[in-house]
C-alpha cells in the first residue's frame, strides 16, 4: 500500500471519532453510532480507492451503511479490502466511560488479508511481543498465565490481564484471580484492551475472554503490526452463525484461529480515541477547536506513529 494512504487513514478514524465524542455520555448510543458510521463512510468515500468493506456494521439487509459487500472510495486507484468498527464501545460512548475508539484495518487486495468474520462471538488470547510463542489457547488460563508471567520476568500477581466484565466469564476470572494474578475489568471494548496489551508500558500484559469476532480480526490487524501473538477460536450462538461461519470461511470453523489466519501481509491499522482509556486519550474539546490522539500502523514496516491531530474551528465539521 501506498505510504501516503496509510497516513489517510488516520484521517477516516478520526473523522469518526470527532463526530461521536459529541454523543459522549448523552445516553444515546444509537445517535453516536450513526454520527460514527456517516462520517467514516464520508472519509472513506473521498479517497481515491476502489474499497470493499469485508467487516463493518453487519450484513446487507441489517445495515444501513457500511455493511459487508459495500463498495467505498472514488472507484479509482487501489483494490482495498477495510475492516472497520466506526465506534468500537457504544455504551462507552453513550455512557463516556473510557475506551470507546474508532477503528480501521485495511489492506490492498493481494498484498495482504483481512479474514472475512462472520456476526459471532471469538474466544480471545492477545499478548504482546515478549509473550510471543509461548502461550496456547487450549491450555487452561492458569497455565497461560503463569507462562506469560516467566516470559515476562515478572512474578504472576505482577501480571494484569484484561478480560470483558460480564457472567459468562465468571469461571476465567476466578481462576486467574486464584493464580494471584490482577483482573482487569472492562464494561465493554476488549479491541481497545487488547491492543493495549500489545504495549508494554501500558499497564495491561494480555486479554483473555469471549468477545465479538469481528472486533477479533481488527485486533489480529493490530498484532500482526506489532509483533505480538494472538489467538482465537470463534463461539456461535446458533446454527445459523456456524453456517454463515462455513460459508464464509470454509474448512474447520472449529479451528484455532492464528493471527495469521485472521491478517497477514501487508496491512494497515488506524484507531483514534472518542473516550480516554488504556490505548489512547479521547477527544478533547478547546474553545478553539478539539484535540484527537490516534495511533497507525503498518505491519510491512512495523512503524508504530501515535498522532495527535488538532482541529481548529470544530463548528465547521
Ligand atoms: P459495540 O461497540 O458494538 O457495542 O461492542 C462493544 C463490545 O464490548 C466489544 O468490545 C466486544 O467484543 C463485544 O461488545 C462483546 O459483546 P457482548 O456485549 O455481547 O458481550
Amino acid at each position: 500500500m501506498d505510504r501516503t494512504h496509510n497516513l489517510d487513514f488516520i484521517r477516516v478514524t478520526e473523522a469518526a471519532a470527532l463526530a461521536s465524542s459529541k454523543w459522549v455520555g448523552k445516553g444515546q448510543r444509537d445517535d453516536a453510532d450513526q454520527a460514527a458510521c456517516e462520517a467514516l463512510r464520508h472519509e472513506l468515500n473521498s479517497m481515491d480507492m476502489d474499497a470493499t468493506i469485508v467487516i463493518g456494521e453487519g450484513e446487507r439487509d441489517e445495515a444501513p451503511m457500511l455493511y459487508i459487500g459495500e463498495k467505498l472510495g472514488t472507484g479509482v486507484g487501489p483494490k482495498i479490502q477495510i475492516a472497520v468498527d466506526p465506534l468500537e464501545g457504544t455504551n462507552l460512548c453513550a455512557n463516556g466511560t473510557p475506551n470507546a475508539i474508532s477503528v480501521l484495518a485495511a489492506c490492498v487486495e493481494g498484498e495482504g488479508f483481512l479474514m472475512h468474520a462472520p456476526d459471532c462471538y471469538m474466544e480471545k488470547l492477545v499478548v504482546g511481543e515478549e509473550c510471543r510463542g509461548v502461550v496456547d489457547i487450549t491450555l487452561p488460563p492458569r497455565v497461560n498465565v503463569r507462562l506469560m508471567a516467566k516470559a515476562l520476568g515478572k512474578d504472576v500477581g505482577e501480571c494484569i490481564i484484561g478480560v470483558l466484565d460480564r457472567p459468562r466469564h465468571d469461571d476465567l476470572i476466578r481462576e486467574l484471580r486464584e493464580t494471584g494474578c490482577r483482573v482487569h475489568l472492562v464494561p465493554d471494548g476488549d479491541l481497545s484492551v487488547a491492543i493495549a496489551a500489545l504495549d508494554p508500558d501500558a499497564g495491561v500484559d494480555g486479554l483473555m475472554g469471549i468477545g465479538g469476532a469481528p472486533e477479533g480480526v481488527i485486533t489480529a490487524a493490530a498484532v500482526l503490526c506489532t509483533g505480538g501473538e494472538m489467538q482465537g477460536r470463534l463461539r456461535f450462538t446458533t446454527d445459523e452463525q456456524r453456517e454463515r461461519a462455513e460459508k464464509m470461511m470454509g474448512g474447520d470453523v472449529d479451528r484455532v484461529l492464528t493471527t495469521e489466519d485472521m491478517a497477514r501481509g501487508e496491512v494497515v491499522f488506524s484507531a483514534t480515541g472518542i473516550t480516554s482509556g488504556d490505548l489512547l486519550k479521547g477527544v478533547r474539546f478547546r474553545r478553539t477547536g478539539a484535540l484527537t490522539e490516534s495511533i497507525v500502523m503498518r505491519s510491512s514496516t512495523s512503524t508504530i506513529r501515535r498522532i495527535e491531530t488538532f482541529y481548529k474551528d470544530r463548528s465547521s465539521r
